[in-house]
Order: structure tokens, then C-alpha cells, then sequence
């Protein structure tokens, strides 16, 4: 087991002694004991621990953990609001055991209804919600970072991690797309309304990263004004995620080329919606979905665009739905060869191609919905070349 997975299971381990034996029993200090022998291993191999309680799954270091898949600890602690939980160099043995009180009076009946105080920045032990607010993560880079604030950088770098996965093994880590899926629906809830965070890199070359973030966002943010039901707007959260995977194979210079295309470029471009359903179909079984988004998304409603198919047929309602939000981000975001459209200008757009192109019912929803969940600009610095577009 990881260092990580052993501090994880002696501290559900201590969460179960805490029900069973009150205060100043030998087996909380013992419990205690091999907790803090277990962070001072874990801090050894980093200095910021930190983990994301999602669905009954850890997020550690950008992925699952997979010893402790389907965690009940995990699915205790995010019901009763601890979702996250960072663990400092500085964390005391006291620190530990009042976080453990803490989630122990969360979780247990005298603790419902009183009302909660997180720890205050005195110990190097953080926990709680999962937020996203770029506004106030702006202030924090002047004042104090706070361990707690989100930003979707970590999703940013498990996509550009993804990518070069794709590039080296020809698949899809499916367990971590569907991690990065879960993390960008918690952000998008973590304030009482939905927010749609929308990425705008620096750099041009990290285009499919943000693009990626963004269709999937708000796919997501569409699925849910539908009513769909949860489990569908994950699933096509992850469609929208990996939508243009097969990028992956197109060279860079030929994405972000600010000239007319060559036909044979047009090509290479053209080929990325069947690259990518083949790269799912190897994938796994639960990429079946996120492959015909990939194979589909640029095909329209009137049987224009790519690839031709032999015999002409409507789409699945999930490329209909993903292929709204993949066109309005396109063209909201500057791209080598053109500047960014204003939101009125693509909205006017997205209405002229309603019933031609695109599909009249989720463009007329996705209107809506924009205008109700006003989405979010999230920057992210670009410090690395995204090698893998
Ligand atoms: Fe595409
Ligand atoms: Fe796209």
C-alpha cells in the first residue's frame, strides 16, 4: 500500500474506534500513535499532502487512489462536508486528533445541528469544501494561499497528463478522466448557484487543454438545465471531456497554424474526430459514449461536415448536445487565426445554425441556460508547453 493509502486507513480505522470508546481510551491513543507515525512516512515522500473525498473515492496528487476505491470514509466524510483534507509539514499530533473530533462530531447524531467551526489557519491541517473562486484565489496570490481554494490548474495538468498517456499508450486512463470529470462538477457546485468556470489560457498551444475543461463544463451545466439525471450529466461531462482526444495525434504546428490549410492539413485536421473514437474503442468498455461524441461531434444536423458518412443518419442526442457548447466555446476563445467572438456575436451565431447545423432544441436551451449560469473566466498561468495539444 501507498504511504498515502496507510495514513488514509489508519485514520478511518481511529474514526471507527472514536465511535466505539469515549475520551482518554487506550485505544484512541493508540490509534493516535499510528496515525502520527503514518503522516510523518507520508510527509517524507511530500511535504503538502493533500485529498479530494469524491463519490466514495480519494483524489491524491491528481488521481484515484485506487487501494481505496469506494472508501466509505470517503463517502462519510464528503456528506458531512469535509471533501478535502490537506495535511501540512507543521501538523501536529493535536492538530490530527481535533480534525478526527471534528469529523467524529460531524458524523455522529449529537453533532447534527450544531453548528460547525473549521479550523482556524493556527495548525497546518486544513479541511472542508470544495470551492472555486478565482476571485478571491486572485487575492490570496498577494495575500495567503488557501489550501482549500480549487483551482482547476490540477485538472489542467491531470488533462495535459492525460494527453500525453494517450500519446505514449494510445488509451485513455478512463479511471482519471472520470476523477477530473468529478472534480469539475464539484467546483461547479460549490457555491449556491452553478457556476461554469470557463478557462482561458495564455498560450495558445494549451487550446484542447482549456477547450476540454470548458465543453465539458458546459455540457454539463446544459445536461443539468435539462433535468437530466446525475449519472447522465457525468457521463457526458467525460463525452465532452474527451471529445477531441484525437488532437492528439494532429502535429501542433498544424492546430495552431495561422494560415489558410493545405489539403492535406485539412486532412490531418479532419482525421482527429476518428482518431479519437479509436483511440476510446480502445479504451475500455465505458468509452463507448465519449467515442461516438469523438467520431460524431463535427457532423450536422443536415448531414454536412466530417467524417462523410456512407449512409446519412442523425447523431447521437449527446453529440447534438456536446456539439452546441463545443461550437459556442470555439469561438469564444482567441485562437491563432482569429480573435475571440464577442458572446453576442456567437449566441446570433448559434441561432443562424439552429436546425441546419446544429440542433434547435439545445441551442435554444443552452441560450437559456447561459443566461441564467453566467459563466466564469478562470486564468491559468501557462508554464508548460502542452505537448500534446
Ligand atoms: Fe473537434
Ligand atoms: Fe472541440
Amino acid at each position: 500500500m501507498t504511504d498515502a493509502a496507510v495514513f488514509l486507513t489508519a485514520l478511518g480505522r481511529q474514526l471507527s474506534v472514536m465511535s466505539l470508546y469515549g475520551p482518554g481510551h487506550n485505544a484512541r491513543t493508540e490509534g493516535m500513535d499510528k496515525i502520527t507515525n503514518e503522516l510523518t512516512m507520508l510527509l517524507r515522500g511530500n511535504a503538502f499532502p493533500a485529498f479530494t473525498f469524491l463519490d466514495g473515492d480519494v483524489v491524491y496528487e491528481g488521481h484515484v487512489l485506487n487501494e481505496l476505491r469506494h472508501w466509505e470514509w470517503s463517502l462519510k466524510l464528503g456528506d458531512v462536508g469535509i471533501e478535502r483534507l490537506e495535511v501540512g509539514p507543521g501538523t501536529t499530533r493535536d492538530a490530527l486528533e481535533g480534525f478526527l473530533e471534528e469529523a467524529h462530531a460531524r458524523m455522529s447524531l449529537e453533532g447534527e445541528g450544531a453548528s460547525f467551526q473549521e479550523m482556524d489557519g493556527q495548525t497546518a491541517i486544513r479541511f472542508g469544501g470544495v470551492t472555486l473562486d478565482p476571485d478571491e484565489a486572485d487575492v490570496e496570490e498577494e495575500s495567503h494561499h488557501d489550501p482549500l481554494a480549487l483551482s482547476l490548474e490540477d485538472e489542467a495538468e491531470v488533462i495535459q497528463w492525460l494527453h500525453g498517456e494517450v500519446d505514449l499508450h494510445g488509451v485513455v486512463p478512463a479511471d482519471e478522466a472520470a476523477a477530473v470529470v468529478k472534480l469539475l462538477s464539484v467546483a461547479m457546485h460549490s457555491e449556491h448557484d452553478v457556476v461554469v468556470p470557463l478557462v482561458q489560457l495564455k498560450a495558445v498551444d494549451q487550446y484542447t487543454t482549456t477547450h476540454s475543461i470548458n465543453v465539458s463544463c458546459l455540457s454539463m451545466a446544459l445536461a443539468e438545465h435539462l433535468n437530466f439525471v446525475s449519472t447522465d450529466v457525468r457521463s457526458i461531462g467525460e463525452a465532452a471531456l474527451l471529445h477531441d482526444v484525437g488532437k492528439t495525434k494532429v502535429p501542433l504546428e498544424v492546430l495552431n497554424k495561422k494560415g489558410k490549410l493545405t489539403d492535406s492539413e485539412w486532412v490531418l485536421i479532419q482525421g482527429h474526430t476518428v482518431e479519437g473514437a479509436k483511440i476510446l474503442l480502445a479504451s475500455g468498455a465505458s468509452m463507448a459514449l465519449p467515442a461516438t461524441v469523438a467520431y460524431e461531434h463535427h457532423l450536422s444536423l443536415n448531414g454536412e461536415g466530417y467524417p462523410e458518412l456512407t449512409f446519412k443518419r442523425q447523431t447521437h442526442e449527446v453529440s447534438r448536445l456536446i456539439q452546441v457548447c463545443d461550437v459556442y466555446d470555439a469561438l469564444r476563445t482567441r485562437r491563432p487565426f482569429r480573435p475571440p467572438w464577442p458572446a453576442t456575436r456567437t449566441v446570433k451565431f448559434l441561432e443562424e445554425k439552429a436546425g441546419t447545423h446544429l440542433d434547435p432544441e439545445y441551442v435554444s436551451a443552452f441560450i437559456q441556460m447561459i443566461g441564467n449560469w453566467e459563466p466564469r473566466q478562470v486564468d491559468l498561468e501557462s508554464e508548460q508547453d502542452e505537448a500534446a495539444a
